[in-house]
């Protein structure tokens, strides 16, 4: 981006493609983050008298608009931050977006509507994403790539629109890519991947690419079962992914010929019933051993020895990467084993990276200062794609 704005953008319209996907409730934001995260980018494009053209997808609307995705209160938020006011169209290239673009000042933002609210964007036809890049194309004159949540995504506004303009990468694009880089290469040791969520299945691709970089792998969450079923343990009622089995087993017994440890709970906080998260009632867990879990019983967090185990793996550790909570810490029955490794992670000298929208929601929403962390992802699924060692469409495009 400096060499674009090096360039002179005063007086260009400049589209900033951002990930501003933020949860809601209603139409109040309930985290933020992704719309902070966008904030440096756009307000140097402003002051540098760019016209700033900002859009993104919220949810996964149909193709079509969607008033439950619409993203006015995000521009609310935006020109909040930014202390300007954000002009919102209603649309995103249509007569809206048109007349709202055509009246930008220099310095002053606007916010197209959702993006996904035209089948284009996200079409799997080529023909059909290139006739709506165009459209957008002919809202700018330059295109700045910093959504970085979505740039594993092969979408018009990601993909198709960096070739149809002068394009450059945002400056939380450039900290994201840099950040994943020191995580799969030259990394220092000893690192360790604490990888948890509830699917063991989501998280395979992360596993495979990382088990002969990292020195060490702790699991938690829903996904632990299955790890602790392919060690031939009990699991109960807890969350169990059998057709996974061949491959869990077949990555242990790669861990143990690589020297690469694999840290399981040895003990998990359980009840006969997945907690009810909305009334929050108390759900009277119990403390078992991991390696036996009673028939009638659901894991749902690990437990109090697993978590002085975690937190010790963590504790002389140089590097760690962080996805995916421990447990339902939405319930504060089963909060404490995500809250431990959140703690870990302060408690380490290690450089620490959590990735992933929902462990960076669970970490503010356990009430944790995500300054304290060396670096919060703002992309999910963009972050882990990457530590998958795949090419991501949106970086690629940005590469010519
Ligand atoms: C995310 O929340 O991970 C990104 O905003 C991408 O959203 P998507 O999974 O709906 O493409």
């Amino acid at each position: 981006i400096d060499e674009l704005v090096g360039e002179g953008v005063s007086g260009k319209r400049v589209f900033v493609r951002a990930d501003l996907n933020v949860p809601l409730d209603g139409d109040t934001i309930t985290d933020d983050g992704r719309i902070r995260a966008a904030v440096p980018t756009i307000k140097k494009l402003a002051e540098s008298g760019a016209r700033v053209v900002v859009a993104s997808h919220l949810g996964r609307p149909k193709g079509a608009p969607d008033p439950q995705f619409s993203l006015a209160p995000v521009a609310r938020r935006l020109g909040e931050l930014l202390g300007s006011q954000v002009a919102f169209a209603t649309d995103t290239v249509g007569d809206s977006a048109k007349a709202t673009v055509g009246g930008i000042t220099d310095g002053g933002v606007t916010l197209l509507e959702n993006l996904r609210f035209n089948a284009g964007e996200t079409s799997k036809d080529d023909a059909e994403r290139g006739a709506f890049a165009d459209e957008l194309a002919a809202l700018a004159d330059a295109y700045v790539s910093d959504g970085f949540g979505a740039v594993h995504r092969k979408h018009a506004s990601v993909y198709d629109l960096p070739a149809r303009l002068p394009h450059a990468a945002g400056s939380l694009i450039a900290t994201e890519v840099g950040v994943l880089k020191k995580l799969t290469e030259d990394v220092e040791r000893p690192y360790a991947v604490v990888l948890g969520g509830a699917k063991v299945s989501d998280k395979l691709g992360v596993i495979d690419h990382l088990l002969d970089k990292a020195d060490r792998l702790l699991i938690g969450g829903g996904m632990a079962y299955t790890f602790l079923k392919a060690k031939g343990y009990e699991v109960g009622k807890s969350l169990l992914q059998e057709d996974q089995l061949p491959a869990v087993k077949g990555y242990l017994e790669r861990a143990e010929e690589l020297g690469v440890e694999f840290v399981l709970p040895v003990d998990v906080l359980a009840a006969p019933e997945f907690p009810d998260l909305k009334t929050k009632a108390p759900a009277d867990p119990t403390v078992v051993a991991a390696d036996a879990i009673p028939a009638e019983l659901e894991g749902l967090d690990i437990g109090p020895e697993s978590r002085k185990l975690y937190a010790a793996k963590l504790a002389d550790a140089a590097t760690v990467f962080w996805n995916g909570p421990m447990g339902v810490f939405e319930h504060p029955d089963f909060a404490e084993g995500t809250k431990a490794v959140a703690q870990g992670l302060l408690d380490s000298p290690a450089f620490t990276v959590v990735g992933g929208g929902d462990s960076a929601a669970a970490v503010r929403q356990l009430g944790f200062d995500e300054n304290a962390f060396g670096h919060i992802s703002t992309g999910g699924g963009a972050s882990l794609e990457y530590l998958e060692g795949k090419t991501l469409p949106g970086l690629a495009a940005l590469e010519d």
